[in-house]
């Protein structure tokens, strides 16, 4: 079957065609992590049609599988699949977001669950169903006439999708990987129980489900064992069900810094960089994000502003550079967060600015060139996520900036359990904290700079995106082989 090519299914595919018919890369960091992995294996990506335009050149290609150039490099065999509109929409807007990735960050605002609660049993019923099964029917149809073939599932929006393939394919291995943490038993008692019960079925349908972190894994077998009143074996990350075994793996994401360095260097960020220096203070802080809850960016200037309030000699020599890249914008609690953050900018910019200096530059846009000018060129990098699964980001800037500049970083990503050591590590809720930080910062030795962004540079480039696939390809062979749990 080494010969077979591997299905991968998500969401999100990884470009996006517009209805003139140009294309562009999905953002975030599923994104990253697929088109890693598709350039490393022979891989046919089935996912949503998530517009007019995919959806057009979908049944151009009368619904089967084409050959794309992505963008951000490489070539991709994509299978995009189109739902029903309304149902996409209780799908993508209201069930996978806000709905579970609220819970699964710790953002579900309990108070006021029960309110909705009867317009989420329907946009589960009609539309999360909805879209898992035509996912479900397109991964089917792509493994015909395969034998043992394997299919690579991603994220929260296709928990039910294993159990779907699993009925019609007794003899596929299904292997999910959730970019996003799993959150604590208790979290997820907000979901009606039927629902609850109906979505851990259908993940635990895998032969293997994997996370980032080995925090997520032992939450998720926690769940497993407090919800679902299954036996479950912590120490081998063994979930029992019926008589199958369910393997629960940590396999921390990677990026290709090889790749990010190149990206770095194109044309295209040369002239941001001109612009960028043009305008430079003695100081440039940076933050790069899509515009999600999660990422806590009111907090992030609440800090800034703290900090220019107690340490007034920096007055005029530090900009706060934010790239935020707007998200889900159909989802109303997005697009209420847009705007408190563009109120927040404006009363701290009025509060400390001078006529020539704008403490705070908002630019609210997706483009990865410009991204990369700011990260060559920052002295300070935030990424202060409430809770976050990896966050790429934190391993980005470091691979391309060239002022040995100082990452501050949440303790609740992902990627902190990593790099920890050589960030300035943070409590998000505590924004004196942040405040402190960026003190400390913008104060450090150069001998002390250089020493943390050697050791995030080892960090990261440690393991790549090639050895991401093969430890989950060689624990695919070993537990379809009959192997031992233990690693
Ligand atoms: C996170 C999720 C991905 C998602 C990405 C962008 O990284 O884990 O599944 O694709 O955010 O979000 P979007 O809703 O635009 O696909």
């Amino acid at each position: 079957s080494a010969e077979q090519p591997l299905v991968l299914v998500s969401n999100r595919g990884p470009v996006t065609f517009d209805t003139d018919g140009s294309i562009s890369r999905g953002t975030g960091g599923l994104v990253t992590a697929l088109t890693g992995l598709a350039s490393h294996r022979r891989a046919t990506w089935i996912a949503s049609a998530m517009g007019r335009g995919d959806a057009d050149r979908s049944r151009e290609a009368g619904g089967k599988a084409f050959t794309v150039d992505s963008p951000a490099g490489g070539s991709y065999d994509v299978r995009l699949v189109v739902s029903d509109e309304v149902a996409y929409e209780r799908f993508y807007s209201i069930i996978a977001n806000p709905m579970l990735w609220f819970i699964q960050h710790y953002l579900w605002d309990q108070s006021n669950a029960p309110d909705i609660r009867a317009h989420e049993v329907e946009a589960y019923e009609y539309g999360y169903k909805l879209v898992n099964q035509d996912l479900a029917d397109a991964v089917v149809e792509e493994i015909e006439g395969q034998s043992e073939p394997v299919v690579m599932v991603h994220d929260y929006h296709l928990y039910l999708l294993p159990q779907m393939v699993r009925e019609r394919r007794p003899d596929a291995f299904l292997h999910h990987f959730v970019h996003i943490p799993w959150s604590q038993s208790d979290s997820w008692r907000v979901l009606p129980t039927k629902i609850r019960n109906e979505l851990y079925r259908g993940i635990l349908a895998n032969d293997i489900v994997g996370f980032h972190t080995r925090s997520y894994r032992r939450n998720f077998l926690q769940c497993c064992e407090d919800l679902l009143d299954l036996e479950v074996d912590h120490k081998r990350g063994v979930v029992h069900l019926d008589d199958r075994e369910v393997w629960v793996r940590a396999y921390p994401l990677p990026i290709d810094a090889k790749a990010t360095r190149e990206v770095s260097r194109r044309a295209r960020v040369r002239e941001f960089e001109d612009e960028l220096l043009r305008r430079r203070r003695d100081f440039l802080i940076l933050r790069v994000d899509r515009a999600d809850l999660s990422k806590n960016v009111l907090r992030g200037f609440t800090a800034f502003d703290l900090f220019l309030e107690q340490h007034p000699e920096f007055a005029e020599r530090v900009t706060f550079m934010a790239q935020l890249m707007p998200s889900r914008t159909d989802v109303p609690e997005y697009r209420e967060y847009l705007e408190r953050i563009e109120a927040l900018v404006a009363v701290v910019n009025h509060r400390h600015g001078t006529p020539d200096w704008m403490p705070i530059q908002l630019k609210l846009r997706d483009d990865l060139e410009e991204a990369m000018a700011a990260y060559r060129h920052y002295d300070v990098h935030i990424v202060n996520a409430m809770f976050d699964g990896m966050n790429l980001v934190a391993k980005e800037g470091p691979m391309v900036n060239e002022r040995d500049g100082v990452s501050i970083l949440s303790e609740n990503t992902g990627a902190h359990e990593e790099l920890g050591e050589f960030a300035l590590t943070v409590n998000p809720f505590d924004v004196q904290s942040l405040a402190n930080a960026i003190h400390r910062a913008l104060t450090m030795s150069g001998e002390e700079r250089e020493h943390r962004i050697t050791g995030l540079r080892e960090t990261i480039t440690r393991r790549d995106p090639g050895d991401w696939i093969d430890e989950q390809l060689a624990d695919i062979r070993r537990k379809d082989e009959g192997g031992s749990a233990d690693a």
